[in-house]
């Protein structure tokens, strides 16, 4: 079942006087319960996306197509239902904690604020709760650092009191978007398995959003991968490791260490701007299946099979 839906989604910002899109017709659903990875390179879209959906997107942007949740527009909602939903039934764990910790309160203080905001609860009830949380995010000592200042605190434990702060108030669908990338590598791993452990507890869906291929294959059910503002797979992870149907993503796989090339022999170029994007394909020019039909048309993003979502005027295997 889908609990939240993406449907022709479109970011554009003006620079220099012209329109540009930097997310394009993108649509996509996530399942309830599953974690959904969303992929691409730097600039490709994915964090506009994920702010589109939690209804942050800077001011300077504009927006287009529909975000449904459990069957309801999110575009249709006033800003204070808007509101009401974020950081509640959807909330958002960001890269760098440290921006979204207020240095001045103690974690104690700010975890509660989120509980007596939303859950309309007591000062004191928050403050136990908070605790709590802090216990289920698996933090030593809970009482005790309850009373810390973000600054005191290590990369992955502030990391840990941001999905205390996101999973407050049990959210249905949690977005972490790059949720390790400032941590190494072993701290970065307990990250992600706490994650995976309370999404199994809590039976909430994740959109988990990385560069980190090793990481959709070890945590997500399906993947989406994204090219330069667009969707162009969408497959169960399974599948798309064992297949991957469309050039970018066989370049990506190949590029994976251990793979079968690396990353500049299986690509090349960089992601195009996205005011200079191909015309038709917006990986056309970096292709090497290319074909003069890729040029004159984008491909329509079609279900090669079981949901199985391409956006390539081929699917037969293709290697390199
Ligand atoms: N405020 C803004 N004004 C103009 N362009 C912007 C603004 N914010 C983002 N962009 C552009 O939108 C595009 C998509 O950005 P986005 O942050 O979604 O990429 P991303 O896939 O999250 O990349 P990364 O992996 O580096 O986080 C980028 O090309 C970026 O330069
Ligand atoms: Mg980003």
């Amino acid at each position: 079942m889908s609990l939240l839906s993406v449907k022709q989604l479109s970011v554009s910002f003006n620079m220099a006087g012209k329109n540009v899109r930097v997310v394009d017709s993108l649509s996509f659903d996530i399942n309830e319960s599953e974690i959904l990875g969303v992929v691409g390179e730097s600039g490709s879209g994915k964090s506009m996306t994920a702010l589109s959906i939690m209804g942050i997107l800077p001011d300077s942007a504009k927006s287009g197509g529909q975000i449904v949740f459990k069957g309801q527009e999110l575009g249709s909602l006033n800003s204070e239902r808007r509101r009401a939903l974020r950081g509640n039934a959807i909330s958002m764990v960001f890269q760098e904690p440290m921006t979204s910790l207020n240095p001045v309160l103690t974690i104690g203080y700010q975890i509660a604020e989120v509980l007596t905001t939303h859950k309309g609860m007591s000062v004191r009830e928050a403050n136990k709760r908070a605790v709590e949380l802090l216990k289920e995010v698996k933090i030593p000592s809970a009482e005790q650092r309850a009373k810390d200042y973000p600054h005191q605190m290590s990369g992955g434990m502030r990391q840990r009191v941001m999905i205390a702060m996101a999973i407050a108030c049990k959210p249905e669908l949690l977005i972490a978007d790059e949720p390790t990338t400032a941590l190494d590598v072993t701290i970065a791993a307990q990250i992600l398995n706490l994650i995976h452990a309370i999404k199994e507890e809590k039976n909430m869906s994740v959109m988990l959003i990385t560069h980190d291929l090793a990481i959709v294959s070890e945590h997500t059910d399906r993947v989406a991968i994204m090219y330069a503002g667009g969707l162009v797979e969408l497959a169960k992870t399974e599948e798309l490791f064992a297949k991957p149907l469309h050039p970018y993503t066989i370049g990506l796989l190949n590029s994976i260490p251990g793979g079968k090339g690396d990353a500049l022999e299986s690509i090349p170029g960089t992601v195009p701007r996205a005011d200079r994007l191909p015309a038709g394909c917006r990986f056309s020019d970096r292709c090497r299946f290319v074909l003069p039909k890729c040029r004159a048309e984008e491909p329509e993003l079609r279900d090669v099979g079981d949901g199985r979502l391409l956006r390539c005027i081929r699917n037969e295997r293709l290697s390199l």
